[in-house]
């Protein structure tokens, strides 16, 4: 594969549908992208005493992202907002001071919801968050799921042909953009 993208599914929930949607789009993802989950859930809730020693599990972290050329966060709204699970992921990922690991990292958000809104509020203080971060985000294409029952599997199969074509080429165009952006900022070691 020419790039790495690993993916942090924002819900911690077993039966979660953002999860479901991200096994449909490691399927969809064009075959330059190799796609890897970041796991996040084992984190304790961060604080700066953390700072001058940083336990394992948050190393691991801060080593996952800076191993892969881009993230690609899939994940519901929780109250209009990220779920705090996710926030505080990237809280322990942007600390100590001086060693944020997103940035110039490009990244790109889609997420999925039973409401038609699909997580689109949830995705505007995502955006803030990250922009915070220096992140290079992918503006367009814009990716607002709604989940309707069965749409997508539990092993990521996509049961309607035009959800399928607009994942798809949502990962081709996340593949273009990680080429843009790396052509500009090649990647930090
Ligand atoms: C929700 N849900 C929800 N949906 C939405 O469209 N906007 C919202 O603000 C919220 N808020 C919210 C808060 C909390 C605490 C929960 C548990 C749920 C419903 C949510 O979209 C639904 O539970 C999805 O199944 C969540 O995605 P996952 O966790 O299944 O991937």
């Amino acid at each position: 594969s020419d790039f790495t993208v690993g993916y942090l599914v924002g819900s911690l929930a077993k039966g979660s549908l953002n999860r479901k949607l991200a096994k449909a789009l490691v399927r969809l993802a064009p075959s330059e992208l190799a796609m890897r989950e970041i796991p996040f859930g084992e984190l304790p809730l961060y604080s700066y005493d953390y700072d001058s020693d940083y336990p394992e599990v948050a190393r691991k972290l801060k080593d996952a992202i800076a191993a892969v050329d881009a993230v690609l966060f899939v994940t519901p709204e929780y109250n209009r907002s990220i779920p705090g699970g996710l926030k505080n992921a990237i809280d322990w990922a942007s600390r100590p001071y001086g060693q944020n690991s997103f940035t110039r990292k490009p990244s790109a958000i889609i997420g999925t919801s039973p409401g038609s809104i699909g997580t689109a509020v949830g995705q505007q203080h995502l955006k803030s968050i990250l922009s915070f971060c220096n992140s290079p985000m992918m503006n367009a294409v814009e990716a607002y799921i709604q989940f309707t029952p069965g749409l997508v599997s539990d092993d990521g199969e996509v049961s309607v042909a035009s959800t399928e074509d607009f994942l798809r080429s949502y990962m081709a165009e996340f593949k273009d953009f990680i080429e843009r952006v790396l052509s500009v900022y090649p990647r930090q070691a």
